[in-house]
């Protein structure tokens, strides 16, 4: 078993382990009083994960009710809360209660949001089955849910009570979606640990689970320790992010999977960086290297000025300017200003 304390406002311990969803009750006894307990989750995930998580918390003496969706980001919306919400009201759930969050990053930040907002908030929880989850969203409290004009526009920071991450989970997980779990590890090896990029380089994945989400979690705890709310430091999170949310955004979210468009998105930027002599000419091709390894991509044939007009439109630029994420070498990202006009010469490959 590892564990980690998260010290954000306030403070929560992440645990990961094989086998963790039939005890899960136990450690959810520690931090919560609870009588009644909603399972947010999605159609895919409850039929394989909802009775043994069930089953753990009947047995230390929870009521536990269930609220399944039908899987996928077309569920991350107004619609889908205003039925959980619905749902609390109906079964007079309190602020003393609390909601568990079982799944990918969709049911986790739908859940952390109505967690927020539910009676301006009651206490959650997340169990996180996908390995994006596991190492990235279910981790530092934002939460959000996407509307018609676009992704994650509405949303809060808001801090679990404890993290729960059974690595088994990831047995079921679709190929594709390891992958993209992988792109998101590499995107924190770019930005802060050398050591982390050559144990996901020299490994085969499934012998490194628990040390890969452990690196990339203590990683995430460093940033967002210093800077919970994205005022600064939390900004190296986006590394390779402007980009891959045009691309996300050109091909209407059916082209390119979050995790693809990252890794081009990776790729671009620190090919444009070795190109304007601010990254360490030979990065480029480590990257590629262990982008090939997991079948992730590095190049895409549309039209860059297209997708370059989508990214200045991106909900995280300032005025005329962008802060974005560049990298001087494997492990050493920093945060530069630049004028929006001046974009593909940074991200465009
Ligand atoms: N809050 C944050 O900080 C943050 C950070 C990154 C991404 N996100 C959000 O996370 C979402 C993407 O996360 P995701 O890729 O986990 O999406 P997801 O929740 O849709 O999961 C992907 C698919 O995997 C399935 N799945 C999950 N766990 C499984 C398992 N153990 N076995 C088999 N199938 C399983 C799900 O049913 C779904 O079909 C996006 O909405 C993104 O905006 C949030
Ligand atoms: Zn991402």
């Amino acid at each position: 078993m590892k564990k980690i304390d998260l010290n954000t406002r306030t403070p929560y311990e992440i645990i990961i382990d094989e086998n963790l969803m039939q005890y899960s009750g136990n450690y959810i006894k520690n931090v919560s009083h609870a009588k009644q307990i909603l399972i947010i989750t999605d159609d895919i995930v409850n039929e394989l994960y909802s009775n043994k998580l069930t089953d753990s918390l009947i047995k230390n003496g929870f009521e536990v009710f269930l609220f399944v969706f039908s899987h996928g980001e077309v569920s991350k919306n107004i619609q889908t809360l205003e039925r959980v919400y619905s749902f609390l009201i109906k079964n007079k759930f309190t602020r003393s209660d609390l909601i568990i969050a079982l799944g990918g990053g969709v049911p986790g930040d739908l859940a952390g949001f109505v967690a927020a907002t539910y009676m301006r908030g009651i206490d959650f929880i997340q169990i996180p089955t996908s390995l994006l989850s596991q190492l990235d969203s279910s981790i530092g409290g934002k939460n959000g849910v996407n509307l018609s004009h676009g992704k994650n526009l509405i949303g809060t920071f808001y801090q679990p009570k404890l993290v729960l991450i059974d690595v088994n989970t990831l047995k079921t997980l679709p190929k594709q979606s390891v992958s993209d779990g992988i792109a998101e590890a590499i995107k924190y090896a770019l930005i802060k640990s050398p050591k982390l990029f050559y144990l996901i380089k020299n490994n085969d994945f499934e012998y490194i689970l628990k040390d890969l989400i452990f690196e990339c979690i203590n990683i995430k705890k460093s940033i967002i320790e210093k800077d919970e709310y994205e005022k600064a430091d939390r900004k190296l999170l986006n590394f390779g992010h402007t980009l891959a949310h045009a691309i996300e955004k050109f091909y209407d979210f059916k082209g390119y999977t979050h995790g693809q468009a990252v890794s081009v998105g990776m790729a671009y930027t620190t090919l444009s960086g070795e190109k304007l002599g601010i990254t360490r000419p030979g990065t480029y091709s480590e990257l590629i290297s262990v982008l090939e390894k997991y079948n992730l991509p590095y190049q895409i044939n549309c039209d860059m000025d297209k997708i370059v007009e989508i990214a200045k439109v991106d909900k995280k630029a300032t005025g005329e300017f962008f802060d974005l994420v560049l990298i001087k070498e494997l492990g050493n990202a920093f945060i530069k200003r630049i004028k929006k006009d001046d974009l593909k010469k940074y991200i465009g490959g």
